[in-house]
């Protein structure tokens, strides 16, 4: 496949990330659809692009034919055959849920045209682990945007064992073409670059939490000031969604077995009470 063959983006998950991927895929030119289990979700996600986008205009970031054009490039759909059954390039942005990523990805191959290229948005899964699901390796990377996605500039690429020099550029062709700044992995591992990072600064605040020395609103007012980050590691979670920092780290006890890898007790308690940062409204903070 050529770059010019990309035309149509399928965009799998319309939740934290999926929705903000499919517009900034849309503003870029693409036809795109974006597909979610949940007509909920869907339904968010078409009411955001349609605020989002003239909000733009009014600000001056963006014209009014820009947003013209977004809008009509953008689709949502329940139906994963409808979304993925045309499309050039697919990125799944789906719960961060290994069996439920196999899944879906042997459901793509199925359905999706056999040049499409499939990309994971997964925060911290590597591409191998779901390639095998598919009869088509060589077109299966990683693809990593970051919160939020119509915003932050970098994304990371990964090209697996399996993934083709081919599919490796073209995905960085058109993170160019979103208007991002990526960056390639040429070896995969666990949480790429950011997310490792990111985490051990996660890691060592829920500690000192866990301890007892100081609460999560002190230590965002310490990272902050005394480290220049736009936000402090509590806030930045209820950003990505407490659910998704359970879910990595129980995905990771799982497969190393090692304790140290489990979710940390303060990440336990918000996640069993449904207090998953902003999207439920309350999660380190509270939100209206
Ligand atoms: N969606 C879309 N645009 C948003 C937005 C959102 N949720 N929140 C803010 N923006 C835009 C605003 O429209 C504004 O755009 P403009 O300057 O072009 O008009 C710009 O961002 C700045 O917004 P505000 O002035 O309202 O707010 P801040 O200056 O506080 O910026 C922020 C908000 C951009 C979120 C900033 O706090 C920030 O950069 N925080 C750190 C985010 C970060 O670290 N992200 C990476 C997380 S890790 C990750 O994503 C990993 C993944 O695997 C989950």
């Amino acid at each position: 496949m050529n770059f010019e063959d990309i035309k149509t983006i399928c965009v799998v998950g319309a939740g934290n990330m999926g929705h903000q991927i499919a517009v900034c895929c849309a503003l870029a030119g693409y036809q795109v659809t974006c597909t979610d289990i949940s007509q909920d979700m869907l339904n968010k996600a078409e009411a955001f692009a349609k605020s989002y986008l003239p909000e733009r205009v009014s600000k001056g970031k963006l014209t009014q034919d820009q947003v013209d054009k977004a809008l009509a490039n953008l689709r949502f759909t329940p139906s994963l055959e409808e979304a993925a059954g045309v499309a050039d390039y697919v990125i799944e942005a789906a719960v961060e849920k290994i069996a439920i990523k196999r899944k879906l990805f042997a459901d793509l191959d199925r359905i999706a045209p056999s040049h499409a290229i499939l990309a994971t948005n997964s925060s911290y899964i590597v591409s191998s682990q779901v390639a095998d699901a598919t009869k088509r390796p060589d077109k299966i990377c990683n693809m990593h945007f970051f919160n939020p996605a119509l915003v932050m500039k970098l994304v990371e690429v990964v090209q697996g064992p399996h993934t083709s020099l081919e599919t490796a550029q073209l995905t960085m062709d058109l993170c160019a073409k979103l208007g991002k700044i990526a960056v390639l992995l040429k070896k995969e591992i666990y949480g790429f670059l950011v997310n490792r990072i990111l985490s051990a600064l996660a890691q060592e605040a829920l500690y000192l939490v866990d301890m007892g020395i100081a609460t999560p609103q002190e230590i965002d007012i310490a990272v902050t000031n005394a480290l220049g980050h736009p936000m402090g590691p509590f806030r930045l979670m209820d950003l990505t969604g407490i659910d998704l920092s359970y879910y990595s780290a129980m995905e990771r006890y799982q497969a190393s077995g090692n304790p140290k890898d489990k979710p940390s007790p303060l990440v336990v308690e918000k996640f069993s009470k449904g207090e998953w940062g902003k999207k439920t409204k309350k999660g380190y903070y509270t939100y209206d």
